[in-house]
């Protein structure tokens, strides 16, 4: 039990740090991510906006990603947002419905999605009913 909150909250301070370096001029709204990989190591992101709005991307993909492109399995992920008010309620630091889809393509079916602020989901929780393909034929 205490493992595995030390596990948290060291994937946590990750994602706090990253969210220092988001580029977000336009919303002002700092978000980190980090993903614990197969391998042990730790991966982090922000998010970055863009000028052309529909081109920012999240934190949690950018980690996501980083990790893929790295050639390691995402195990576990990490998410703060650390300009969200400590008074509204959680949905200001929950990750939005698109990661939620890209954690359900590249995290194991299992996995703990650590929220700072709020506490841990599991995948299956945040979206219940994913979009998948059939690759079975
Ligand atoms: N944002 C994230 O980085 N992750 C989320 O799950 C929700 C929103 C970013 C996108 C944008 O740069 C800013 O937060 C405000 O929406």
């Amino acid at each position: 039990m205490a493992s595995a909150d030390n596990n948290a909250e060291s994937l946590l301070v990750v994602a706090r740090q990253a969210a220092t370096r988001a580029h977000c001029p336009y919303s002002n709204f700092h978000v980190g991510a980090a993903v614990r990989c197969d391998d042990g190591s730790v991966i982090d992101g922000c998010n970055v906006e863009n000028a052309s709005y529909g081109l920012s991307i999240c934190a949690e993909r950018v980690a996501l990603f980083a990790a893929i492109t790295q050639g390691k399995r995402p195990l576990e992920l990490a998410v703060s947002c650390v300009d969200a008010q400590t008074d509204a309620a959680p949905g200001s630091r929950m990750p939005c419905g698109a990661c939620r889809q890209v954690m359900q393509e590249l995290l194991p079916a299992d996995a703990k999605i650590h929220i700072d602020g709020v506490g841990h989901q599991h995948l299956s929780e945040l979206l219940p009913h994913p979009f998948e393909l059939d690759h079975s034929s």
